[in-house]
């Protein structure tokens, strides 16, 4: 099965480099060819990106490509806890209406991002988590969240990141500070609270490390699929899965079967499926630019072919429009210190290889019944 992927991944790569070899990044992004979204639109999908709240602020000409490219934005980090609950009971919305205010102008559906996570906690909170005091501090925040965006958002995030395997807890959950004070029904306490507050925005459970055929990933969509049985059978309002989709254009054991089959299962629980922060870091390819774009546009396009074939998908989300800022570049640092280029346009704002191949891959999905 790795050397079927590896194939399939190099065909890709060679396939996407005859294609736009013929057209110069420039003159190719001068030209009316419609944006993602338009694309993903033509076959009843989505796309979008995650927007800083920092860009929306100061780079209007990396904005101008948003509603070229995306249906949908999502905050970076405007929509977490530390922004909007920075002090016990004192909510700030601000920098989370910012963007809402800037999708509503341009006609842009927003995800929220996200309720209930162990990072992004200010300094007052964890200390404040106890059996006592837990439910009601969960149920003030996504309560109080959820009302003030009450039918203005398409989706939320309302639990991210909740496994890890290697914690040895039941179901594989994360060892959390809300584990801890509540057990693993602080899962459930947060999807019936947006449930009872925000009915129309669809529920998301939002994971990472589900990509690739390596035993720690291969716990995690155990542990993934066994925790939405049991929601399910607890009958917990959740109604899809997001997958981050953090790729890494190094990584060979990329299984298109292995995915598909994962994705499928979880269509199978009547969950719908979205790709919520997907980019594909190059810390460990060489410097040539040329061939690492090449290497991540293939990635990219493997791994979204295999997801993208299951209509329970229902769109797609990369976490930045721009090589011109990414969170890997922090998270990731090339030991060459040269910037990394996980997004669908360069720094300069041109589409790239990745682009293509996000394009390219939206093309072969199936048709998504209206
Ligand atoms: C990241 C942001 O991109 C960073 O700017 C921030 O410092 C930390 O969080 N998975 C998630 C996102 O669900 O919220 C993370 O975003 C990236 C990993």
């Amino acid at each position: 099965m790795k050397s079927l992927s590896r194939r399939l991944i190099l065909g890709g790569g060679a396939a996407l480099l005859t294609g736009s070899a013929a057209a110069p990044q420039a003159a190719r992004s001068a030209t009316a060819v419609p944006g993602l979204h338009s694309q993903a639109v033509a076959k009843g999908l989505f796309f979008g990106t995650a927007v800083d709240h920092t860009l929306l602020e100061e780079d209007t000409a990396y904005m101008a490509h948003v509603p070229r490219e995306c249906g949908m934005v999502v905050g970076e980090a405007s929509f977490k806890w530390e922004h909007l609950q920075p002090a016990p009971n004192k909510f700030v919305f601000d920098q989370a209406e910012g963007l809402m205010g800037f999708a509503a102008r341009r006609h842009l559906r927003v995800r929220g991002h996200t309720l209930v996570w162990h990072e992004a906690m200010p300094d007052w909170l964890a200390p404040q988590l106890s059996r006592a005091t837990a439910e009601r501090i969960l149920t003030t925040h996504v309560r109080t969240v959820t009302q003030h965006f009450h039918r203005r958002l398409a989706h939320w995030d309302v639990v991210n990141e909740v496994l890890k395997p290697e914690d040895n807890n039941p179901f594989g959950l994360r060892e959390t500070p809300w584990l801890k004070a509540m057990g693993a029904r602080y899962i459930d306490v947060a999807f019936e609270t947006c449930a009872a507050n925000d009915p129309t925005a669809l529920r998301v459970l939002n994971e990472y490390g589900t990509d690739y055929a390596v035993p720690w990933e291969e716990k995690k969509r155990g542990a993934l699929l066994n925790l939405l049985a049991s929601l399910k059978a607890r009958n917990v309002p959740i109604q899809a899965v997001g997958l981050q989709a953090h790729l890494d254009a190094s990584q060979v054991a990329l299984d298109q079967k292995v995915l598909n089959n994962f994705v499928n299962s979880i269509a199978a629980m009547g969950l719908s499926v979205v790709v919520t922060e997907l980019d594909v870091r190059d810390n460990n390819l060489p410097a040539d630019v040329p061939s690492r774009d090449v290497a991540i546009a293939a990635h990219a396009k493997a791994w979204l072919d295999a997801v993208l074939a299951c209509p329970a998908v229902s769109g797609v989300m990369t976490w930045g429009l721009s090589d011109r800022r990414s969170w890997l570049n922090e998270k990731y640092k090339r030991a060459d210190a040269l910037p990394q280029r996980p997004l669908p346009l360069d720094a300069d704002l041109r589409r790239k290889k990745m682009w293509d191949a996000i394009a390219a891959s939206l093309a072969s999905a199936p048709r998504r019944a209206a």
